[in-house]
């Protein structure tokens, strides 16, 4: 068996996208079309919504999926368990690598639902690897997250920090879907994965058209800051001021989503050969990565790591004053106990990126609370209005 190459231009290959509907997701098949990608989106919508993906047609001025040209978007709805609709799809088309974001992502309802987290994120991995091996895909990016690192010795976090256990099953489920997407090479060295470990995105699309939507009260900082800023929720809880950092709120790396989204797209170019050193020159002491061997056609194999953040550390106030000065009046809140799991400080080193991808960051904090807040005061309801 063969794997597909990625040798040839955008126009000519095909990604698919799991999750493609979600907040990070939407954002990342903007820039796979901008930069000329076709694209299909596996989605069962289970916590996002198809009106999503119109909006990205809107973005991209693309017509819709039965027009002329709309086809570069396709939409499938149907889960990573859909064993049939998986099968179908990866004998009609000609796909060529998967970004996989599909996944559940509830930190707090991970450690009350540990067998939904791990069935949903794990078997469902397993079903999509399954299905696009036996079609000779085996191009992947996997959606991984710096939760993999807990606690860490030093910051900023280097792609060489040691993993450590999470504390909650969301976080287990990406550690360990980096060592089975990882084994997977190891076993058959015709794989080539790409395992990106976000840090904290947030902000949206500068049209205001796509963001953030979450179901129900937000766990997460910005999300909350905004519904507090746009009235729908009445003070911010600050968890904790007593870490050892500048302010004593804790500090993180907040990435602006399209940043992020656009390291996707320099995955892809890397996995294609497209940017960075050759192999042998890459450092050899990463435990993480495995650099294989450049192919006849240019295309890399092996596991590729990366961290995706922007290597700035920012406290809970640091994001409230920046989302004031965003949406123009204060933002109350309270400071609460610490909340459990929470670590004080976490950022990214971006250096193995920026070498090797070619990619680094753009937009500050500013940009991010600006755009969020552009998102949320357009769609007060998120996609629901
Ligand atoms: C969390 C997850 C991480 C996941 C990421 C997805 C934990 C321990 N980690 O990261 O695994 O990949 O979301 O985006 O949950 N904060 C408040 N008030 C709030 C919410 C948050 O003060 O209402 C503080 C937190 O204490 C933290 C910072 O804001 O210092 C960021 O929190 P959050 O946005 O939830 O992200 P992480 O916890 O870093």
């Amino acid at each position: 068996m063969t794997n597909r190459s990625l040798a040839k231009a955008p126009a000519d290959t095909t990604i698919l996208v799991t999750g493609g509907a979600g907040f990070i997701g939407s954002h990342t098949v903007v820039e796979l079309l901008d930069a000329g990608y076709r694209v299909i989106v596996l989605d069962d919508l289970s916590n996002s919504c198809e009106e999503s993906l119109d909006r990205v047609r809107q973005i991209c001025e693309l017509p819709a999926e039965d027009q002329p040209g709309g086809d570069r978007l396709q939409f499938v709805h149907a889960s990573l368990f859909d064993a049939d609709v998986l099968e179908e799809l990866f004998s009609a088309q000609d796909v060529d690598a998967i970004i996989h974001f599909a996944g559940f992502k509830a930190v707090g309802e991970s450690v009350a639902k540990p067998l939904e987290y791990y069935w949903n994120n794990i078997a469902g991995t397993l079903e999509l690897v399954r299905v696009a091996r036996e079609h000779d895909v085996k191009n992947l990016v996997f959606s991984s997250s710096a939760t993999v690192y807990g606690d860490p010795d030093e910051v900023p976090i280097t792609e060489l920090a040691p993993k450590r256990p999470a504390t909650n099953p969301y976080g287990q489920t990406k550690s360990m879907l980096e060592q089975i997407l990882s084994d997977l090479y190891a076993g058959d060295p015709e794989w080539n994965i790409v395992l990106l470990r976000y840090f904290n995105p947030i902000g949206a699309h500068e049209s205001g058209l796509i963001g953030e939507d979450p179901r129900g009260i937000p766990n997460n900082l910005v999300p909350y800051v905004a519904k507090v800023a746009v009235g729908k929720l009445p003070e911010l809880n600050v968890f904790g001021d007593d870490y050892p950092t500048s302010d004593g709120t804790g500090v993180r790396d907040y990435i602006h989503v399209v940043d992020l989204a656009r390291g996707h797209v320099a995955a892809l170019d890397w996995m294609a050969g497209r940017v960075g050193a050759p192999s042998s020159e890459e450092p050899a002491q990463d435990p993480y990565s495995i650099n294989g061997e450049q192919t006849a056609d240019g295309c890399r194999r092996g596991v590729g790591v990366f961290n995706l953040g922007t290597g700035t550390g920012s406290s809970v106030l640091d994001v409230v004053r920046a989302f004031e000065r965003a949406c123009g009046h204060g933002i109350p809140y309270a400071i609460q106990p610490r909340r459990a799991g929470d670590i004080a400080e976490c950022y990214a080193a971006c250096d193995k990126a920026r070498e090797q991808l070619g990619w680094q960051a753009e937009y500050d904090l500013d940009r991010m609370c600006q755009d969020s807040w552009r998102w949320q005061s357009m769609n007060p309801d998120g996609y629901r209005a």
